[in-house]
């Protein structure tokens, strides 16, 4: 059987670029590469879709709840069934080991997460988490040692806002463990009920240069790489993400005796709000994103004019000063609407995800091992964000995308073939190996 070294060569070997005419073409031959058993990973990717599964086809398996903790009890099993020793740290994070033939290594990563979003789909972190357990299972079925020693991680509470990566990367504040998360714990009673101690949180820390590479298999969830009929998507960054929850106070009314040119309406100024920021994030050229995800008047009865309306507001960018400008540019345009209907608009941080560029060397690693196989590749960014810009701020950090059909995610209707998430368990095998080379 070809040793890790040896079948690294050759996937490095196979891939030879030639240039005719001008235009790259790439002479590669097919490697023996070490197989995955792609029947066994989409088999268990559908019995993961139970735990939390929703009447439409979808899961709510969300952060903390009862779903999730069943949901991460069955990929603990799938752990040890692949020769792994599961364990939960302090931030609710499972880590799995499997050594090196030299341990004094800096440990390869490889993972991703299973909470959902509410009414969420069966792919977006799933695919990457049972993809590497896949990976060091057929690793150790395949008698290949590598030379540092692995890391499979599950991360605690993606969804809510990467959680537990930026618990791991230093990045989690002690004031975000009193948000309240989607399954109605506040987060420090959720990692308490995955068997974390948030009392130790800060001790799950790791410090830059504490891992070789983190390697992150997800679903695109946009539709670039279904459109263009290719394969696998090779992430060059991930988006900034700030959230905040924005409170509206108006003076809450009886809603047949006050005169409408007398109201002083919070919900007539979320309405204009709204619309404000689509229109302030559109004002200019990029692919920044803007949303109010969540809204929720008070008292909520139709007989009265709301007092107060809360909120959510989300911008996402590459660029980290491009959300702090669309932002103060919010800000103000909302005071204005205050001063049209005598409400105002305070504003509660809830988390931020900093922006993160991919690694090159990791780029070029993810890109050989895709072409190693005759698999057809694109360079993009990603819109959604990944616990991978949180390990960013460890390590060189890379991503592979594979298709969403559709380009749809964070619904019942996200779909990936089984035949693309082999595809990218495939390549997430060969970066693997690869990065053990460097
Ligand atoms: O929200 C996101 O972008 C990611 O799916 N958590
Ligand atoms: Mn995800
Ligand atoms: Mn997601």
């Amino acid at each position: 059987m070809m040793d890790r070294r040896e079948f690294a060569t050759t996937l490095a070997g196979a891939f030879a670029g030639t240039m005719l005419g001008g235009v790259p073409r790439l002479a590669f031959t097919r490697v023996a590469a070490p197989t995955i058993n792609a029947a066994r990973l989409n088999t268990r990717l559908k019995e993961l879709s139970a735990f939390g599964a929703n009447p439409q086809g979808g899961v709510s398996r969300v952060a903390y709840s009862d779903a999730d903790r069943a949901g991460r009890a069955y990929v603990m099993d799938l752990m040890r069934s692949a020769g792994l020793e599961p364990r939960v740290d302090h931030a609710g994070n499972i880590f799995a080991a499997r050594a090196g033939s030299q341990p004094a290594l800096k440990p390869i990563l490889f993972g991703s997460h299973i909470d959902s979003v509410p009414e969420g789909g069966n792919y977006d972190g799933t695919v990457g988490s049972l993809s590497a357990i896949e990976v060091a299972q057929s690793l150790a079925e395949q008698n290949i040692r590598t030379r540092h020693p692995l890391e499979v991680v599950i991360w605690a509470n993606e969804e809510g806002g990467l959680y537990g990566s930026r618990a791991v990367s230093g990045q989690l504040t002690a004031a975000e463990l009193d948000n309240t998360a989607w399954s109605g714990k506040r987060i420090a009673e959720g990692v308490s009920f995955l068997g974390g101690d948030p009392s130790q949180i800060a001790t799950v820390r790791r410090q830059r240069g504490d891992i070789a590479t983190y390697l992150e298999l997800h679903i695109e969830q946009g539709g670039n790489l279904e459109r263009e009929a290719l394969n696998i998507g090779v992430v060059e960054g991930i988006v900034g993400i700030k959230q905040w929850e924005v409170t509206i106070t108006g003076f809450q009314n009886h809603a047949g005796t006050t005169p409408m040119d007398r109201r002083q309406d919070a919900m007539l100024a979320a309405a204009r709000f709204v619309e404000m920021v689509n229109r302030v994030v559109r004002a200019e050229p990029g692919r920044q994103v803007g949303t109010v995800g969540r809204i929720q008047a008070f008292p909520g009865a139709p007989n009265v004019i709301p007092g107060k309306v809360v909120c959510s507001l989300e911008l996402r960018d590459l660029d980290a000063t491009k959300i702090d400008r669309l932002y103060g540019a919010i800000a103000a345009e909302a005071r204005g609407i205050g001063q049209q209907n005598g409400t105002t608009f305070d504003y509660r941080p809830l988390h931020e995800n900093v922006p993160a560029p991919s690694d090159p060397a990791v780029r070029k690693i993810i890109e050989r091992a895709a072409r190693a196989l005759g698999y057809t590749t694109r360079h993009m960014p990603s819109g959604a964000g990944h616990d991978a810009q949180a390990m960013a701020q460890l390590g060189p950090m890379g991503m592979i995308f594979i298709p969403s059909i559709g380009g749809i995610s964070h619904s019942p209707k996200e779909f990936s073939t089984a035949d693309d998430i082999a595809r990218g368990a495939r390549v997430l095998m060969g970066a693997v190996l690869l990065a053990d080379t460097r």
